[in-house]
């Protein structure tokens, strides 16, 4: 497995990838790979010829006074684990070279960048998508990879590829959980053990969404109470709980047909997100 750190050099990778008819496909990620990041570049080696995972802890996506200075990084460990899981290349630009200072070029999805995750994070998918059109035009992938823990992610990215006519495929895999429901993710790092228990209310409040919603409740204002009231009980921030179309990712308040459940909430210094896919049968 190579790693590349120069844009240069990353696109003469593709050139001769491409001049060889290869297919590639990309996992866009920060690092810190855990379980879920793995289950990507798996499915990427199952259906690609050049799998490339890129690295990069993307400043242009942190709020002020976010966790950009101390997200976690650990280079060796993901080099191996990328490796082992099937990754041919790890693309690890530097910031410098990807936003030097003479950068002024941002991407913006309107409509979907602001709800959700967006409310209280205004830049933040102005960033992703950014990152994401930089990537996507320096490696020039066949398929990219994304996973469905990070949905809103996906709905935009999405609809960047379909707005800018960009000729990528993009396949969402499922969100991987540790054995007890908790969703993984670089930032569960930060949890005691204490608020390692506390964050499982995440996974809770979901599966209570979804029992009451298969059991016919379909009034939206009385499934968030029932998911704040399992969320309150432990030592936590609600950032926000939304019921959402999910594709347009408009709130919906009556429940008929497929919905998306998300919320994100904080303990201690993490702020974790998840989300489910729920469908309400007529
Ligand atoms: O999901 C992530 O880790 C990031 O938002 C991404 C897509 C790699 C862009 O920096």
């Amino acid at each position: 497995m190579k790693i590349i750190s120069s844009i240069n050099e990353m696109a003469s990778f593709v050139k001769d990838a491409k001049s060889k008819a290869k297919s590639i496909g990309l996992v866009p990620t920060m690092g810190y790979l855990h379980q879920g990041h793995l289950s990507l570049i798996k499915e990427a080696r199952a259906v690609t010829d050049m799998v490339v995972v890129s690295i990069f802890v993307n400043p242009t996506q942190f709020e002020p006074g976010e966790d950009y200075a101390s997200y976690p990084r650990d280079m060796k460990r993901d080099a191996l684990e990328a490796e082992k899981a099937g990754a041919d290349v790890i693309f690890a630009p530097r910031a410098e070279q990807m936003y030097p200072e003479s950068y002024s070029t941002y991407v913006k999805v309107e409509g979907l960048s602001e709800v959700l995750c967006g409310r209280n994070r205004p830049g933040h998918f102005r960033g992703v998508t950014t990152v994401c059109a930089k990537l996507f035009s320096i490696v020039k992938p066949d398929i990219a990879f994304f996973g469905q823990k990070d949905a809103q992610q996906s709905v935009i990215i999405q609809k960047m590829v379909k707005d800018l006519n960009m000729d990528i495929k993009l396949k969402v895999l499922p969100t991987v959980r540790e054995g007890d429901g908790l969703a993984m993710s670089s930032r569960n790092k930060y949890l005691s053990s204490k608020q390692r228990k506390d964050a499982l209310v995440l996974h809770k409040a979901l599966d209570q969404a979804k029992s009451v919603i298969e059991a016919g409740e379909n009034d939206v204002s009385k499934i968030k109470e029932r998911m704040r009231n399992i969320i309150n009980k432990v030592d936590s921030k609600i950032d926000y709980i939304s019921i959402v179309d999910p594709d347009s990712l408009k709130d919906v308040s009556i429940i008929s047909g497929r919905v998306l459940i998300a919320l994100a909430i904080w303990i201690g210094r993490a702020r974790l997100i998840d989300n489910i896919i729920v469908t309400r049968n007529q």
